[in-house]
Formats: C-alpha cells, structure tokens, sequence
C-alpha cells in the first residue's frame, strides 16, 4: 500500500482558551483532491496553515509522504517544530496558496516565482527562471512577467500566486479560498487553472465556498463544523446524500 502524501492525526489547536480544532484526523492519498466546506470560524484557515505549521498545532501529528513534521514540548508545554531544516525540507514539499494572493508586491511577477527556488531552495537562477517562464505560459500569463503585481487583475495575481505555488515543484498543494476574494467575473479563469491540476492529478487539499466546483474535481469533501469534521464522503455522498442537519443547512445556505 502507498504511503498517504497527507497524513493528520488528532489535530488540536487552541488560542489561549479558545479551542478551534478539536482533533481532525485526515488523510489525502496521493493524486487526491480533498475539499474542506463548512461555516465560517469552522476552523478550517487554522487546519490548512497547522499542515504546513504557519500554525503550531497544540495537538497531533502531521506527516507528509509518511515523514512526521518533528515536534517536542517547550517549558510552557506548547508543541514547537523541533528541527528547523526538516521543517524547510517539508514546506519546500508544500505549494500554498491564499485567499489574498500575497504575492510580494516589489517584485515582478517572474521575481515572485523564483524568490523561494533561487534564495532558499538554491537552484541554479537561469534553471528557476526556465521553471518560472514555462509555468507562467500555463497559466497564461507570459506576458506579465515582468510586471508589478499591483498592475494585475485579481484574477491574474491570484494565476501568479498558483504559479509561484508550482514553482518550487511541490508534492501537495494548498489552497485556501483562492477565488473568494475575486470579482465573480475572475473567479472563471483561477478555477480554470485548479481544474486542470486536478486533472493532471496533484494532490490538493482545497478549502472552498464555490461547491459545484468541489462537487466536480474533489475525490472526497469534508465538512467542519466547529472546529471537528462532522462528515465526509464522495461529492456524490456530501452533496447529493447529506446525513446531518447541520450539513443540509450548510448546503442550503450557499445555494
Ligand atoms: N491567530 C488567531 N488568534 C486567535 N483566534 C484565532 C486566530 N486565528 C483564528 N482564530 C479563530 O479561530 C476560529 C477559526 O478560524 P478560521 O480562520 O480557521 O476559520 P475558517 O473556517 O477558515 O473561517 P472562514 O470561512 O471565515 O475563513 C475563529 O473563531 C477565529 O476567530
Ligand atoms: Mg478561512
């Protein structure tokens, strides 16, 4: 049997005393799209950035492609990343994308993509800016590679965002509302691009309003309601046989 690319275990994170995950286990096989819907505050940012430890969970454990992200205890008893090239490697192993683009806005487009392959990957420039180039081509935006972000559309920053997710050739990306920040008109073309990584079979885990488009790309879609997954199943199942009031209601309230 092959190894999960995304393995969570028992995931608890707490703000002071807020508990915000109440222990999520999940898992994302290889060539998975798992989709992540629920209400707002369900905790689903704070599950997203806690698998690439933008987030310290307070609770669990993470492995990507069977390796678990090391952790130890400190003094007050909070769970830190205990060894900082491991958790280099594995975020290297890791595209993110956010819901506000945050692309770095004093930097051209092409200077985006190959920030993270040339100064903390430290491939060769003229290799990262053939990576950049040809990915920019895919998601058809060649021909503002040498622009500043702020004189793109949303729709366009947020093709970049994805591209520079690609560029340091991740093995699992991340993806938390990448279209709802945009304009309804935008939201067509960055869907698009998701698409065809869906169909290309990378990994995703994608936390997502936009339900037909879960409904047509997941492999499996989980639902959170505070801060647990109170469901989960194929599309088919979650969409077209939901078995919780709470999950009708949450369906409901979208359409
Ligand atoms: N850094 C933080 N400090 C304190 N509380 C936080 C922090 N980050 C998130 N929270 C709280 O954790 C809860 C879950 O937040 P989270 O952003 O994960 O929800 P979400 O499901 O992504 O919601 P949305 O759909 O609105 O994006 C919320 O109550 C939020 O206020
Ligand atoms: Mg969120």
């Amino acid at each position: 049997m092959s190894v999960a690319a995304i393995e969570v275990s028992n995931l608890h994170k707490r703000f002071g005393p807020l508990e915000v995950l109440k222990g999520i286990s999940l898992k994302a096989d290889q060539g998975d799209v798992v989709s992540i819907i629920g209400g707002s505050g369900s905790g689903k940012s704070t599950f997203l950035r806690c698998i690439n430890v933008l987030e310290t969970p307070s609770e669990g454990t993470i492995k990507v492609h069977g390796e678990e992200i090391a952790m130890r205890r400190d003094s007050a008893g909070s769970l830190v990343p205990s060894d900082r090239r491991q958790l280099q490697k594995i975020r290297s192993r890791l595209g993110m994308v956010f819901q506000n683009f945050n692309l770095w806005q004093h930097r051209t487009v092409v200077e985006n993509l190959i920030e993270v392959p040339v100064h903390v990957l430290g491939q060769p420039r003229d290799e990262a800016i053939a990576l950049a180039d040809e990915l920019l081509r895919r998601v058809d935006l060649y021909e503002k590679r040498d622009v500043y972000p702020c004189f793109l559309s949303g729709g366009q920053q947020q093709r970049a965002a994805i591209a520079r997710a690609l560029a340091i050739k991740p093995e699992v990306m991340l993806f938390d509302e990448p279209t709802s920040a945009l304009d309804p008109e935008l939201v067509g073309e960055v869907l698009s691009v998701i698409r065809d990584l869906a169909l290309e079979k990378r990994t995703m885990i994608l936390v997502t309003h936009e339900m037909k488009f879960a409904q047509e790309v997941s492999s499996k879609v989980v639902f959170f309601q505070n801060g647990l997954i109170a469901e989960q199943g194929s599309p088919g199942d979650i969409f077209g046989a939901p078995k919780t009031e709470a999950l009708r209601k949450f369906i409901r309230s979208i359409h």
